[in-house]
């Protein structure tokens, strides 16, 4: 399976993506990583590992629907199977949600629907709560609303910082999220509504 993932930043996520293909832990392949934000360090970690990548600046189109209808065609061209948005922070357009409709995974640093959007980890200490965690997702239309695959919790200290908890967070989701795209890859995951089911067998 051709594997793309969307990323706007630090990219720790597809790295362990990445690690996971050349473990053998994830039977497909990262066939192209796509940036918005043209010197997100997921770029060059898709360079050293002799990836394709591919900045996409937003401002070269004349509105959202075109700068998201130049990413379709780009995972159209490239045969992609599975859409890994690995913090990417645009929501999709309908042209990419259509095109992919149950092909298209996001991670989010929160346990949905609890604290959509930004700054998971912060909006969960400025809550209060004493758990938190990460949520893998099939993307829909809303802001972090498709159906869930896979949650683990974290605690929350009295101690912690934003840094401190999402660094926790991410230790969790370098995990899951391979996880996640093996079980699409195996075919294993059913959607009905807004339930995604685990078939095993
Ligand atoms: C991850 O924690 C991911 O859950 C989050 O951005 C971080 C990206 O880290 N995504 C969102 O907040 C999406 N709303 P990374 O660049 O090191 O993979």
């Amino acid at each position: 399976m051709n594997l793309a993932v969307l990323a706007s930043g630090y990219g720790s996520n597809l790295q362990a993506i990445i690690d996971a293909v050349d473990r053998g832990e994830i039977s497909g392949r990262v066939k192209t990583v796509i940036s918005d934000v043209e010197e997100a360090y997921a770029l060059e970690r898709a360079r050293r590992h002799n990836i394709e990548a591919i900045y996409i600046n937003p401002k070269d189109f004349p509105g959202r629907k075109a700068f998201n209808e130049a990413i379709a065609a780009l995972l159209e061209e490239r045969e992609i199977d599975l859409v890994v948005l690995a913090g990417y922070m645009r929501l999709l357009s309908p042209v990419i949600i259509n095109k992919f409709r149950g092909k298209i995974m996001n991670i989010h640093p929160s346990l949905l629907p609890a604290f959509p959007g930004l700054e998971g980890a912060k909006q969960a200490l400025d809550y209060g709560v004493k758990v938190s965690g990460c949520t893998v997702h099939f993307v829909d239309e809303g802001l972090d609303t498709g159906p869930v695959i896979l949650q683990e919790a974290v605690p929350v200290y009295d101690d912690d910082t934003v840094e401190s908890l999402h660094e926790r967070i991410h230790r969790v989701e370098h995990r899951l999220y391979p996880r996640a795209i093996q079980l699409f890859i195996e075919g294993k995951l059913s959607i009905e509504g807004r339930r995604c089911y685990r078939n095993e067998g």
